[in-house]
């Protein structure tokens, strides 16, 4: 795909389609009141009749023979005053998904007035979020459904009376583009079936990212995990013939500190629940138990190429959980890497237990801070839906600041508590911990489990079981794998790379979450 920036007059454009930006206020400026009069007033003709109102992701196509791009297509983009600019890849990806569908394959996009404060991050987000529309996921079928094809995006830098900096929306471009590209590997990697996507699988991916961005990899296969006194992991892949994998990509931006930031990822390519056997229903949508290590690797190709000034290591564990004849059963006791000794209450939480071995391997690895993702929970689901991911810690500061970057993407966070009594709760009666506790407040009990394989290391676990995918589609993005926890990552990165005084600038004191 080519992308450029563009200036000059709408009408001269040469594009499939010119998108432009309208607010649910309904006033037009900008690309949108140029649009409208070099187009008689049509715009203000689709607002007054109530045809669309601006919400965020309401679409409206204007064909214009006379004009340059022969069809304008108009998205909402919502409230003016709530207007984020995070918000403008959805608007891309609605446009995407949109026109995409109808064969138009050079899209310019106008960017909104407001948007003019951060031309670089606006021109991130259109390229990120069109990038996002295009994937869809029905590469195994033999006629696969007509994949969207995008040729060319532009991003036009006239927006009415404003003229953007082309020069900022140019490096926009590539930041969009190598976080685009990382979400829909991640997307790619989750839809890949548990057949085509075992541990093994996991780590050539992951070998292929260090060849190409230049990472440091290594992966424990069992021998080696045996070694290290991993018992927790390899317990859980007992049941299965695959081999389970710890997988590392290490990369180091800044080697005169000491500070090293790790990434957590779950990969449980498939979770059948174990001895604990799940339900048939939804089963098959356990293919997604490793949506957090594909996180984790996509996150890491994503840094390798916007190359911040900051250490980050990136962890894997991957393993399948089955019910085979030597499997776990609910009563065994595990040791994990740190000697403690876990209960095997039951065998479907299993997630716990290969990221217990995980959090202790980044530590030893040199990990001064931790946040791992999983689809840990169900109760996750049950607590947030798919609308937020639970954001546990036992480090409040550093919890607000992932907070704060976070809301600065379009992936939502949402702080969950961390109480000393659901420490309690996962004790076992005979051994150190136990992986289950029962129903109430599993989301939280899951991650006290967790929290005593992180010492006093600053840590954050993200329960991604609501987002990592969906089963409904939205205007901008296809049904399936969001992406869920890259973008979230990278910012999260790109944060611990910027000097602290910038932080203080930034307004970390005053953290809202929403
Ligand atoms: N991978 C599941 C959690 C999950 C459930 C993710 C639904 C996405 C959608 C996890 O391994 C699991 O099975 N958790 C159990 C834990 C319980 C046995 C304590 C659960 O949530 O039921
Ligand atoms: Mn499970
Ligand atoms: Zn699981």
């Amino acid at each position: 795909m080519q992308i450029h920036v563009t200036s000059g007059a709408p009408g001269a454009l040469r594009a499939g389609a010119l998108v432009v930006p309208v607010f649910a206020d309904g006033r037009l400026d900008g690309a949108a009141q140029a649009a409208d009069s070099e187009l008689g007033g049509a715009l203000t003709d689709v607002l007054a009749s109530g045809e669309m109102k601006g919400q965020a992701g309401e679409t409206a196509l204007l064909h214009a023979a006379a004009h340059g791009t022969k069809r304008i297509l108009v998205v909402g983009l919502g409230k003016r005053e709530s207007f984020e600019i995070a918000s403008l890849a959805k608007y891309a990806g609605a446009a995407v998904r949109y026109l995409g569908k109808r064969n138009v394959t050079a899209i310019a996009f106008a960017l909104p007035l407001e948007a003019a404060a951060d031309q670089q991050k606006a021109a991130a987000f259109i390229v990120e979020g069109a990038l996002a529309g295009t994937i869809d996921g029905t590469t195994y079928r033999t006629e696969p459904d007509k994949p969207i094809l995008l040729e060319t995006v532009d991003v036009v830098a006239t927006a009415g009376a404003h003229e953007f900096d082309r020069a900022a929306l140019e490096s926009g471009i590539e930041r969009g583009r190598i976080i685009g590209e990382a979400v829909n590997f991640a997307r790619i990697l989750a839809l890949t079936p548990a057949n085509d996507m075992t541990p093994k699988h996991l780590e050539q991916h992951a070998a292929d990212i260090a060849k190409k961005v230049g990472l440091t990899f290594h992966a424990l296969d069992e021998a080696q995990m045996l070694d290290k006194k991993m018992g927790s992991i390899l317990g859980v892949s007992r049941g299965s013939d695959e081999e389970a994998r710890m997988i590392v990509l290490e990369y180091n931006g800044d080697p005169s500190s000491s500070e090293k930031l790790a990434f957590v990822g779950k990969g449980l390519t498939f979770d059948s629940g174990g001895i604990s056997i799940k339900p048939a229903l939804d089963m098959h949508e356990m293919k997604y138990d490793m949506c957090g290590g594909a996180g984790v690797l996509a996150a890491m190709l994503a840094i390798g190429e916007l190359k911040p000034k900051v250490n980050i290591i990136g962890i894997v564990p991957s393993s399948e959980n089955l019910p085979g004849p030597r499997a776990m059963k609910p009563g065994d006791i595990l040791r994990a890497m740190n000697g403690k000794t876990i209960e095997v209450i039951n065998t479907d939480a299993e997630g716990r237990l290969i990221l217990a071995d995980a959090l202790c391997y980044a530590r030893e690895l040199g990990a001064t801070k931790i946040v791992d993702a999983a689809t840990l929970t169900g109760a996750m689901v049950v607590a947030l839906g798919h609308s937020a991911a639970g954001t546990i810690s036992n480090d409040d500061a550093f919890r607000d600041r992932f907070l704060h970057v976070a809301k600065q993407t379009t992936e939502k966070y949402w702080p969950l508590p961390l109480y000393d009594e659901f420490s309690t709760t996962v004790k076992s009666e005979i051994a150190d911990l136990r992986n289950s506790a029962g129903r109430a407040a599993g989301s939280l009990t899951a991650a006290a489990f967790l929290k005593a394989f992180v010492g006093d290391t600053p840590w954050i676990h993200l329960d991604i079981a609501g987002t990592a995918y969906t089963d409904s589609e939205t205007a901008w993005l296809a049904k399936g794998p969001t992406g869920y926890p890259v973008r979230a990552f990278v910012a999260l990165a790109e944060d611990a790379a910027t000097p602290a005084a910038a932080h203080a600038h930034n307004g970390a004191a005053k953290v809202s979450v929403n």
